[in-house]
């Protein structure tokens, strides 16, 4: 495994569509692996493909629960329910928190790194984050979506 940098705002990586995942091979497995490795490192919750410079429909979530690390491959949502409104940052927007209303509860069907199919339930920071990583498939930052950003006082040190 090796560490992939995470690029930053500004980074034209970060508007593009992402393509679909056609290949389920050891390239693919690579990313996955590469991904984590910079995920854990960075002390995030979630990490898109084009985050590390690859414009595929793959990304990364892990919110310390029982399911650990979720790997998502072309990951569709197809149920979503309730609201949440809460502050939401990006590993490419260090030190940058939006307030952003997020469904509550949300189903998720994607493929693992075999291409297997599978759904995934996700209720709070859980769904929050699977909403954020897909709409980094789609080109779309948090910012983008953020009610309003907050001010250096409002947001809780580390
Ligand atoms: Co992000």
């Amino acid at each position: 495994m090796a560490m992939r940098d995470i690029v930053q705002e500004g980074d034209k990586m970060l508007s593009k569509m992402c393509r679909p995942v056609e290949k389920f091979d050891s390239k693919l497995a690579k990313l996955l692996d590469d991904m984590a490795e910079t995920l854990k490192a960075a002390e995030g919750v979630g990490l898109a493909a084009p985050q590390v410079g690859i414009l595929r429909r793959v990304c990364i979530v892990n919110v310390g629960d029982k399911d650990g690390l979720v790997e998502l491959v072309n990951p569709v949502i197809v149920d979503q329910s309730g609201t949440q409104s809460g502050a939401e940052g990006c590993l490419s927007f260090p030190n940058q928190y939006g307030v952003v209303e997020r469904p509550m509860f949300v189903t998720v069907k994607a493929q693992d790194r075999n291409g297997g199919e599978f759904t995934i339930k996700g209720e709070g920071l859980k769904a929050r984050a699977f909403c954020h990583e897909i709409d980094h498939l789609n080109g779309v930052v948090f910012k983008e979506r953020a009610e309003r950003m907050l001010r250096p006082d409002e947001i809780e040190p580390a």
